[in-house]
């Protein structure tokens, strides 16, 4: 459409179009377009151009505004972006459809709307979803509840319906993996789809990455080709308990993100654990004493044969009212007698 605009040098683009703005004419409904080392930049008003200005009129196409489910709503739902899924939490199924049918209609690029339809269960820590929306236009044979995410640089494949995963969790991943140093032997206990082993991997470790979901290891292997970084891990199906035996003194750190029963697990983290090992110990505790628990079945679990240190003692995310999901970052140190 002919709007009317100023001509002005590309170089002086930003300068004139702050001066447009502080002149309160800049036409935000069109876009600025440049041809031959012209800017030609819209305005509301030719007669409130500052002086000094070429006024002219271009054919320039409108701005395209993003449109939000909020936008559609008329307020703001609670959303959860996964990739291309777009995950909501909604008891009232009214309001379900309705969220669905907003996140569709707008600009988001969403291929799938889910709806937490169980907590997380079993040994898997797998939820159950119902299926709100889905675009039957996507260019892809993947399932709704399949996607690629994307964090810290890292793409992970996972299908929602088939393993756990979090993205609440990356910014704790990232700082976990942060510590780590290349050459460094690094065992997953619960790796999942392998968003610690993956980066972990990245930063040049020898990873073993195991989990007791066959599926999720499938997809830990996938990533880990995604990645490019198969060659420096290993990704493993069983109980750890059992696949340890093939590791025994093997790490110089572990990763045990199970917080519901990580103290289960904890004779076998001290099989598996070098001369010198730090655990990164996931936990959820009542937050009178969200730390204690774990350094004590620590303790229980390592001395006398390793010194145990306590590093860090980090509070991850408020887990529920009064409890915390806490991360105990600890060394351990084969004390002399027993080196
Ligand atoms: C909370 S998820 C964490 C997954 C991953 N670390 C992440 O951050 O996405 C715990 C994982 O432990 C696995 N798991 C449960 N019991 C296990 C066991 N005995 N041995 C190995 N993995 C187990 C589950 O299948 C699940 O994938």
């Amino acid at each position: 459409m002919e709007v009317p605009c100023i001509a002005v040098p590309r170089v002086d683009g930003e300068e004139s179009r702050q001066a447009l703005a502080e002149a309160g004419v800049l036409d935000d409904d069109y876009q600025i377009v440049g041809e031959e080392g012209t800017l030609y930049i819209p305005v509301t008003d030719p007669g409130g151009v500052p002086e000094g200005f070429e006024t002219t009129t271009r054919d320039l196409p409108p701005r395209r505004t993003v449109e939000t489910p909020a936008d559609i709503l008329g307020d703001e739902p609670s959303l959860e972006r996964l990739g291309d899924v777009v995950i909501v939490d909604e008891d009232d199924p009214d309001r379900a459809a309705d969220i669905a049918n907003a996140v569709m209609a707008s600009d988001l690029p969403a291929r799938s709307v889910l709806n937490r339809a169980s907590k997380i269960k079993g040994e898997l820590r797998v939820r159950d979803w119902e299926l709100l929306a889905e675009r039957e236009d996507a260019d892809t044979d993947r399932s709704p509840t399949e996607t690629v995410h994307r964090e810290y640089g890292h793409e992970f494949l996972l299908d929602l319906a088939a393993v756990y995963f979090s993205p609440r969790l990356a910014t704790e991943r990232h700082r976990v993996v942060s510590q780590i140093q290349p050459g460094e032997h690094v065992l997953d206990m619960f790796a999942g789809v392998g968003p610690f082993a993956i980066p972990a991997a990245s930063r040049g470790a020898a990873v073993v990455a195991v989990d007791l979901n066959e599926t999720a290891v499938d997809y830990c292997r996938e990533n880990a080709r995604r990645n490019g970084v198969s060659d420096l891990l290993t990704a493993v199906a069983g109980d750890v308990r059992e696949v340890a035996t093939d590791y025994h003194g093997w790490a110089d750190r572990l990763v045990m993100n199970l917080p519901h029963s990580a103290d289960e697990f904890l004779e076998t983290a001290v099989d598996l654990a070098g001369e010198e090992c730090v655990l990164h110990y996931y936990d959820i505790q009542h937050d009178s004493d969200p730390f204690g628990p774990g350094i004590e079945a620590i303790r229980a679990a390592a001395e006398p044969a390793y010194d145990v240190a306590v590093e860090t003692e980090h509070v991850v995310r408020s887990y529920a009212p009064h409890e915390e999901n806490v991360c105990l970052d600890v060394r351990l140190t084969k004390s002399e007698a027993n080196r």
